[in-house]
């Protein structure tokens, strides 16, 4: 997800879970091909496994993309077939391409033909007036045929004129019926839902109803702790997760390389705010992290102060 899911994100979403696949934000082919590769694609090693999403319309760029990404060790390319943004419209790329099947088929193959990686796709049910009934079973088949195994759905259209992205994951109904529809009719392809699931206990019915995943963006993000900390349990069947506070104790010496190499804490605590939602003291975590996160000298006693104010209120 675009400003959330940076590295640091996924470095702390990793302490939380060692099994959940994380994805980056998503980034252009052409910024791959022709920006500063180390800081678009610079990831830590104890992220995977990783899939680096791709944005493009270009096959030839996006294949040089999906090699590049895979140099750097990422586990899984993904095709952005779902972002509603004016910018990436533009481009023709994102959600407008559920209209050009074959030119996604085409990107794919070209991605597929030179990534030692896995290549696959995120897509939504449709866009404006299609009809995701027809339109979808079509994509994913025409996708299928160059190769693509494994799919994640945004179980919504996106309307491209009329509504901001931010309306785009929240005004158009979500339609999971389709979705599961979706594998049983390709029940040899890799299936996710995603759109508005918010609790594992969710995610877990739906993997018990045929899904063979459950994407899980805003609420993973919000609430880290909360939607990914049984993860490792409950749907891989592993050890137990650490808890909040654990977590925090494996962020701290992330933290410090960061501020040692001239960081800023917000830019790590940023993603931190939700760890304790719902708990005593999550207020004074998320206020003393907000207020004081952000100076040039924020260090380690900032967390520690805020550490100290939840630990306070759950005595
Ligand atoms: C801030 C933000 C940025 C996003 N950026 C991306 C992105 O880069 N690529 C993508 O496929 N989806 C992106 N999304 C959409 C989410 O991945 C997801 O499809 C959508 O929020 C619905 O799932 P959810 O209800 O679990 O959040 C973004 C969502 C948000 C809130």
């Amino acid at each position: 997800m675009m400003d959330w899911t940076d590295r640091h994100c996924r470095y702390l979403h990793r302490q939380i879970s060692r099994r959940a696949l994380l994805y980056t934000e998503m980034v252009t082919s052409a910024a791959v091909v022709h920006g500063d590769r180390d800081r678009l694609l610079g990831h830590d090693p104890a992220e995977h496994p990783v899939a680096l999403q791709l944005g493009g319309s270009e096959p030839d760029e996006l294949a040089r993309a999906a090699a590049i990404g895979a140099d750097f060790g990422y586990d899984e390319i993904n095709l952005n077939v779902g972002c509603p943004s004016d910018r990436v419209q533009s481009g023709c790329f994102g959600a407008v391409l559920m209209e050009r099947p074959a030119l996604v088929a085409d990107c794919a193959a070209a991605m597929i033909a030179v990534s030692p990686v896995e290549v696959t796709v995120k897509c939504r049910i449709g866009v404006d007036d299609q009809v995701p009934q027809e339109v979808l079973p079509a994509f994913l088949e025409t996708v299928a045929a160059a190769g693509v195994k494994r799919f994640a759905i945004h179980a919504r259209k996106a309307w491209l004129q009329g509504l901001s992205p931010k309306e785009n994951r929240e005004i158009p109904p979500l339609d999971y019926p389709l979705v599961l529809a979706m594998k049983r009719a390709f029940p040899h392809l890799h299936i996710s839902v995603n759109g508005g699931i918010t609790t594992l206990d969710q995610a877990r019915d739906f993997l018990a109803e045929g899904l063979d995943g459950a994407m899980i963006g805003r609420a993973a993000y919000h609430e880290p702790w909360n939607v990914l900390g049984r993860v490792d349990e409950v749907i891989f069947g592993d050890q137990t997760g650490p808890d909040a506070f654990e977590v925090v104790e494996r962020m701290r010496p992330y933290i410090a390389r960061h501020l040692a190499a001239g960081g800023r804490l917000h830019q790590i605590t940023r993603h931190m705010l939700g760890l304790f939602h719902g708990r005593a003291g999550a207020r004074g975590w998320r206020r003393i992290l907000s207020e004081r996160g952000h100076g040039d000298d924020a260090g380690l006693p900032v967390l520690d102060a805020a550490l100290a104010e939840v630990a306070r209120l759950a005595a």
